[in-house]
């Protein structure tokens, strides 16, 4: 028996539940959002898409905690998305408030979850549900690095006009323009990209998966969905199915790469317990430097948390 939350009922959250329900992977999905209506009205419209798509994942739409009872996975959405001209940090006075009492409520209910956090800005986020949930840092993880993967390998295969499913790579660092691909781990059937394509047009696409969010912001007055809810549910796999897929999420460091109590994007194993191992790739002194500039970016935006003192 497996239950899985999905708190925010709105574009991401209600993506998430219905790519997990596709999935067929877990006994009951509760889709929980203040707007109460509105997440029974997607939960019962995901749940009369089964007979079409073949599953048997049961769903629940509420604004109550209760129902949340025992949940085995929390996938965190609830908050507001950026507008045009809004950086991710901008979002911090209002969802930081969101993520803090979210997680306090769901740990009312389920006494030992494992939590995906989703709001932005993504990594401080992370970290607010970690210190509130007071959970094991193993529990506690943000989705960004399978995302912003996902954009690169996708902009990757357009450019070699290869299939995207034949693209490997990694990326780390914070949910944010400092965020840092790594070419250098990223293949093509096997063959090291850099093989397979010039260095220009390799970094326009690094530059271009950077500020990828921004790109679907500007086109659509309001940030992604489909990839983003996709990939939550793709981590919630991995757990559920104790899969130990690798791949890159906000985690704890606790002296990784040099960098302690922040969370920050590098590759784990994602097994039934949560994390099971966070990788140590050998960086080049460039990379290392990248990662550092990175982790600085998201260190000024969790001392804005800190002094909103919710904790
Ligand atoms: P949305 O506005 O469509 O949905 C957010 C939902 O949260 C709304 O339905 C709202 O009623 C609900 N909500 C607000 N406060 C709540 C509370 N206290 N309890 C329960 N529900 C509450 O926004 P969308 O597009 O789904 O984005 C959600 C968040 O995810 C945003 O912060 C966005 O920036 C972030 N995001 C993060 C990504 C990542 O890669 N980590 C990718 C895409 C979005
Ligand atoms: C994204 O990258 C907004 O963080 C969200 O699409």
């Amino acid at each position: 028996m497996s239950k899985v939350t999905v708190v925010g009922a709105g574009n991401v959250g209600a993506t998430v539940a219905n790519v997990l329900a596709h999935k067929d992977i877990v006994n009951e999905v509760v889709l929980l959002d203040l707007k109460g209506n509105m997440a029974k009205g997607k939960a019962l419209d995901t749940w009369q898409q089964a007979p079409i798509d073949y599953y048997s994942t049961k769903l629940k739409g509420t604004a109550s905690y209760a129902a949340t009872r025992n949940s085995d996975v929390v996938v965190i959405t609830a908050g507001i998305p950026r507008k045009p001209g809004m950086s991710r940090d901008d979002l911090i006075a209002t969802n930081a408030k969101i993520v803090v009492s979210v997680t306090r409520s769901i740990l009312q209910y389920s006494k030992n979850p494992i939590i995906i956090v989703v709001s932005n800005p993504l990594d401080v986020m992370t970290f607010a549900a970690y210190k509130a949930s007071k959970l094991n840092s193993k529990r506690v993880m943000g989705m960004a690095g399978i995302l912003d993967t996902a954009r690169y390998r996708a902009f990757l295969a357009t450019e070699l006009k290869v299939s995207p499913k034949d693209i490997q790579a990694v990326l780390m660092g914070g949910h944010g323009d400092s965020m840092v691909p790594l070419p250098r781990y990223t293949t093509v059937a096997g063959i090291p990209v850099t093989e397979m394509i010039k260095k220009d047009k390799l970094d326009a696409i690094v530059q271009r998966t950077q500020k990828g969010g921004g790109e679907l912001v500007k086109l659509m007055g309001t940030s992604a969905w489909y990839a983003p809810g996709a990939a939550a549910a793709q981590m919630v796999e991995s757990i559920i199915r104790d899969e130990n897929r690798i791949f890159p999420c906000a985690v704890r460091l606790t002296g990784q790469y040099g960098i302690k109590n922040m969370f920050l994007g590098a590759p784990v194993k994602l097994g039934k317990n949560g994390i099971t191992e966070i990788l140590e790739l050998k960086l080049n002194s460039d990379e290392k430097k990248l990662l550092r500039k990175s982790a600085k970016h998201v260190s000024n935006v969790i001392n804005t948390f800190n002094k909103m003192k919710l904790i």
